[in-house]
């Protein structure tokens, strides 16, 4: 599949920055991934000939945002009773090798990074199978791949990955689902994946973002926590944040604060704390908000509300309810706001940020 994308979309069609117009062009993105791949009637999915690769193993090489994907896209296998791994690219090489019928899965919007480009040459040495999952027809991974499986975000021009992480997380569900989970995870999950083009947008029309970035755009240092699907978009939203505003930001597991990181925590470190539902998991995470704010630390909740997240946070994001996988491309996009807007606030060079490079390729 190609998509055409006219020269009037790729200025910044009265955005003040490519970002930002990268940002609210999420909606759209997300339709063009799922065009023609799912089927709600009859709850299936249909990426070609890559619903018939039956990994018995799947190891995810990346680097930088797609990373994040990456450990996302791990924990979709493992969720499907895969065994899966997201590995740094540069670290390959000490990664245990492929066996069997293992599928290695490049994740690259370039498609050129040259450090995932050496993993998945390795890869092939050692006689697996593999697979890129990229932004970018006719790029270099695209080529040398045995398979492709296309985001289709159309062109971003901002160094900071936006819309092609959100087209990364749902490609990733769409491989999962065709590939190794079942069908009744298929009739839960289609639907949410139906829906969330949709939700991103009542997000994008109603954040509070902008709010919470005048707040702490003084802050010493910004936290992010988050458990299970929500900990790469813990990740993620530090690494958004450092990317573009210069600030020191660092994100964990939620549960991983408490041994160590807690004793930088005060009144000058806000924390962005992602609770989704109201399980074990949300339970839990609203247990680390408690610890937090009893060191004075600012708390900002990214969440759907079903918990009682907001009766301990200074302030709330809201996320529409989904199912936790999706809710994480919901989460990041408040997250996304908010190191746009702190960013912006503090005058940086928010589409090329200092010492950076949208494609990175040398080793
Ligand atoms: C560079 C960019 C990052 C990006 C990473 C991986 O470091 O600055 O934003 O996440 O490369 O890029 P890729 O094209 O492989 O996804």
């Amino acid at each position: 599949h190609t998509i055409d994308w006219d020269a009037e979309e790729t200025g910044k069609s009265g955005y003040d920055h490519f970002m930002l117009k990268e940002i609210y062009e999420q909606p759209r993105a997300l339709r063009q991934c799922l065009r023609g791949r799912i089927e709600e009637q009859t709850a299936t999915v249909d990426i070609g000939d890559l619903g018939g690769l039956n990994p018995t193993g799947v190891q995810l090489v990346a680097c930088g945002t797609s990373y994040h994907a990456a450990k996302y896209g791990a924990q979709l296998f493992r969720d499907a009773g895969v065994s899966a791994q997201a590995l740094l690219a540069h670290e390959y090489a000490t990664a245990p090798p492929p066996i069997g019928n293992d599928l290695v899965v490049g994740i690259s919007q370039s498609g050129e990074t040259a450090d995932t480009l050496s993993a998945l040459r390795e890869a092939r040495r050692r006689g697996a199978r593999t697979l890129t999952v990229t932004n970018t027809v006719g790029s270099t991974m695209d080529r040398e791949c045995d398979h492709t499986l296309y985001i289709r975000s159309g062109p971003e021009i901002g160094v900071a990955a936006t819309k092609t992480f959100a087209g990364q997380l749902t490609a990733l569900n769409l491989l999962s689902l065709a590939t190794s989970e079942g069908s009744n995870k298929r009739r839960t999950v289609v639907p949410a994946l139906r829906d969330l083009a949709g939700h991103v947008q009542r997000i994008l029309d109603s954040s509070a973002a902008s709010t919470v970035a005048e707040q702490y755009d003084d802050a010493e240092s910004y936290f992010f926590i988050g458990r299970g699907y929500q900990h790469p978009v813990a990740l993620e939203g530090a690494l958004k944040l450092k990317e573009i505003s210069y600030e020191h930001a660092e994100g964990f597991a939620a549960g991983e604060l408490k041994h160590g990181s807690l004793a930088l925590v005060d009144e000058n470190t806000p924390v962005f704390a992602i609770v989704v539902g109201d399980g074990e998991k949300a339970q839990k995470t609203v247990g680390n908000i408690k610890e937090v704010e009893a060191r004075d630390a600012p708390v900002v909740a990214v969440t759907d509300g079903q918990s009682d997240a907001e009766r301990y946070a200074d302030h709330v994001l809201t996320i529409p309810e989904s199912r936790p996988r999706t809710a994480a491309v919901l989460a990041n996009v408040q997250l996304q706001l908010v190191a746009y807007h702190v960013a912006d606030r503090l005058g940086r060079s928010i589409d090329k940020p200092r010492n950076l490079a949208k494609s990175v390729t040398v080793e």
